[in-house]
């Protein structure tokens, strides 16, 4: 696990020299409300023409990242500067130096629990009231354990986010249980694949609405993206988002595409493709390629 995680942390540094000549500006923000795990400032991304109401995006990092590193990391803000959206690139809690988003926690599993998840969820509501935003276009991207927080604000505020993208996640409450939600927890069986081996559709269901006991209404329409040959976050952890999200939305299987949007990329369909995608990587490793256009378009905003 160590030489895997190094070779993710050298892919994060990596990215980090990427520079962007984005248009907009780019802010810290402390004080947005809401934040009872004491989450350090978020990076607010602006861009030169704000739309109307603007879409809010929650960029979420990977762990071993921050705001700085994800706003680096996607092509996210070059499509703000087309599109108005706003970006918000929040910066998780250290989790004994890893900086991964707290998946694991009791607190952060429950809606308005007192975690991550609802510090999160404070963020968009300042940008909505900051930036007049468009509440039914507010949406969660994440990569690796951004992604896995990403399902997680899917289980817990799907009053919030109307969709959210997964690049390399685990499904929601997956990692209940364990210590921490880092690749040196003591507990691997989350992304090892060992939960995903034994549980069903139903139970990961369960896992989902358990946090967010009684909410009845609209739930997060999922994108979730991942390669076949991860070894630190294994591929049967696509099957298992899906299983959960088909399951919480009530969607079957329709079908496969393959090469779309890119070569060794295949679309899996559930329903009419609008609420729930996947796509399986071939050959991909930890954080396929970010795909903007396709997210774009899954997301409702081109
Ligand atoms: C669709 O793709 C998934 C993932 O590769 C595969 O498990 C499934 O068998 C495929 N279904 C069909 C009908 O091709």
């Amino acid at each position: 696990m160590t030489l895997k995680f190094t070779t993710i942390q050298a892919l994060v540094a990596i990215l980090a020299f990427q520079t962007t000549a984005n248009a907009g500006k780019t802010q810290q923000v402390s004080n947005w409300g809401d934040n009872p795990s004491r989450l350090p400032p978020m990076m607010v991304y602006t861009p030169d023409k704000i739309a109307e109401k603007p879409a809010i995006i929650l960029g979420l990092h990977p762990c071993g990242g921050n705001g700085q590193q994800y706003y680096r990391m996607t092509s996210i803000p070059s499509y703000a500067d087309r599109l108005g959206f706003i970006v918000l690139y929040p910066t998780s809690n250290s989790q004994n130096g890893m900086n991964c988003w707290d998946a694991n926690t009791a607190k952060s599993l429950t809606h308005d629990g007192g975690g991550d998840s609802q510090g999160l969820a404070g963020m968009v509501k300042w940008a909505l009231n900051t930036y007049n935003g468009d509440p039914s276009k507010v949406f969660a991207i994440g990569g690796s354990s951004g992604a896995m927080e990403a399902n997680v604000l899917a289980a817990t505020y799907p009053d919030v986010f109307n969709a959210a993208v997964s690049y390399s996640g685990v499904p929601a409450a997956c990692w209940a249980g364990s210590p921490i939600s880092t690749p040196f927890s003591s507990d691997l069986s989350c992304p090892l694949g060992k939960k995903a081996s034994t549980y069903s559709a139903q139970q990961w269901g369960d896992l989902a609405k358990g946090c967010y006991p009684g909410y009845s209404g609209t739930r997060t329409r999922m994108m979730i993206v991942h390669g076949t040959s991860d070894t630190a976050v294994v591929i049967s952890l696509l099957k298992a988002q899906l299983d959960q999200w088909s399951n919480v939305m009530g969607l079957s299987f329709s079908k496969n595409i393959t090469n779309d949007p890119i070569m060794n990329w295949k679309k899996i369909e559930y329903g009419d493709g609008s609420k729930l995608i996947g796509y399986e990587v071939q050959g991909g490793g930890h954080i396929p390629p970010f795909q903007g256009d396709a997210t774009m378009k899954f997301l409702g905003l081109m």
